[in-house]
């Protein structure tokens, strides 16, 4: 069950980075009718892969790194990137959004500059260390139920 739950949330944060590159080609085309539409769609995905990676760390808690020693301090730095870019990507998502609803097509544009390349380096690095933890990982405890 925790594989599974992990697998949903590597599917849905994958997802949401293709719908968003997606998103970016519509609007270089001129698409203002799909682009918000895509772009609703890649939030969505994104809250889903919240949603079953939150369930997954509140039933089976964390996984740590067991691999080669010399990959370590690579991996923390992957991982540490990572949560922190994640964490910033739901507010910066959510001021893109407000920005573009009101009509503030020039903050909306500006800031998509910056919120898109961060939400596609948390969506690649989701799965790396997804990956690598399938193959290095041993279960940290947390919670569980
Ligand atoms: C989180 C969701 C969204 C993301 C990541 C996003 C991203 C982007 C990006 C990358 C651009 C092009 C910026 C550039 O020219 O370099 C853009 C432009 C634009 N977006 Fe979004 N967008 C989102 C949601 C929306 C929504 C919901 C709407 C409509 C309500 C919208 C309407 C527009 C419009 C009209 C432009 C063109 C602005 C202009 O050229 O003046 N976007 N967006």
């Amino acid at each position: 069950m925790g594989e599974l739950l992990g697998d949903l949330a590597a599917a849905f944060i994958g997802l949401s980075g293709v719908a968003v590159i997606v998103g970016v080609v519509l609007i270089r085309r001129g698409d203002r009718v799909w682009h918000p539409r895509v772009m609703l769609v890649a939030t969505a995905f994104a809250a889903l892969f919240l949603v079953f990676y939150l369930l997954k760390w509140g039933l089976y808690g964390t996984t740590r790194y067991a691999g080669p020693e010399e990959w370590r301090t690579a991996y923390y730095a992957l991982l540490i990137s990572h949560t922190v870019l994640a964490a910033l990507n739901g507010p910066m998502v959510l001021w893109l959004l407000y920005n573009a609803f009101k009509r503030r097509f020039a903050v909306h544009r500006a800031w998509a500059r910056w919120t898109v390349p961060v939400w596609l380096y948390v969506a690649v690095t989701g799965w790396v260390i997804d990956i690598v933890l399938k193959r290095y990982g041993e279960p940290a405890g947390g919670i569980g139920f």
